[in-house]
């Protein structure tokens, strides 16, 4: 407890303990032990990478529930083979809870995906979002070739994600799990904030095959 007292309640944050409430006797009226069958344990069959923005809740928008889907976010659902967050949660889910998709899910119109775009320093994150401009560079033909600029930054966007998705599969942890014939399969998505469809880029990898032998550590 803090010596000085910040006045936090308001409208919103009433809703939220609110909306708590609500949604737990909705639940409960529709599946009266849904409580007590999730605290045994969780066994999700997905792992989500997905970006931070709270236009893109990985349950609503796959009509899924709690228990159903790991989730990690990050800011425009970057891959980077030295977060040690990202690792964490890929090594949990893979090695652990034995996850059978891992999916990286990008977001048209994602702020940052069109920061990696621009040439103004936002701040920190401008190193984040580094990651995404290596993304531009190394497709640095296709995206030239596009004229129109909102056609560019969704091409971006898929471009990241699929990368995403790749950086997910050139990790020790995935190689492993498929040399040692585990059941796995990575996806690179990305979901349209006007439509709320999905897109699936058809890019989907489940085994070693798939990886690139510069990337082979399995
Ligand atoms: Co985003």
């Amino acid at each position: 407890m803090c010596a000085k007292t910040i006045e936090t309640k308001d409208i919103t944050y009433d809703k939220l303990l609110q909306g708590n409430k609500d949604w737990v006797k909705d639940m409960i009226d529709k599946d009266p032990a849904f409580f007590d069958k999730l605290s045994a344990g969780q066994s999700p069959p997905v792992l989500w990478i997905g970006c931070s923005d709270s236009r893109v809740p990985a349950n609503q928008i796959t009509n899924t529930k709690p228990g159903d889907i790991f989730v990690h976010r990050n800011i425009a659902n970057v891959v980077v083979h030295t977060d040690m967050n990202m690792l964490s949660v890929l090594d949990y889910s893979v090695n652990v809870l034995k996850v059978k998709h891992v999916i990286v899910c990008g977001h048209y119109g994602c702020g940052g995906v069109k920061a990696a775009l621009g040439n103004k320093q936002v701040g920190i994150i401008d190193n984040w979002l580094r990651n995404i401009r290596d993304v531009y560079r190394m497709n640095e033909g296709e995206m030239a070739a596009i004229e129109d600029a909102d056609q560019r930054f969704d091409r971006l966007v898929e471009l990241n994600a699929i990368q995403g998705a790749s950086n997910v599969m050139n990790t020790s942890i995935v190689q492993t799990a498929w040399s040692k014939g585990q059941e796995l399969a990575v996806h690179a998505w990305v979901y349209s904030l006007q439509t709320g469809i999905i897109k699936d880029m058809e890019v989907t990898c489940t085994c070693l095959d798939d990886v690139t032998p510069a990337f082979k550590v399995g």
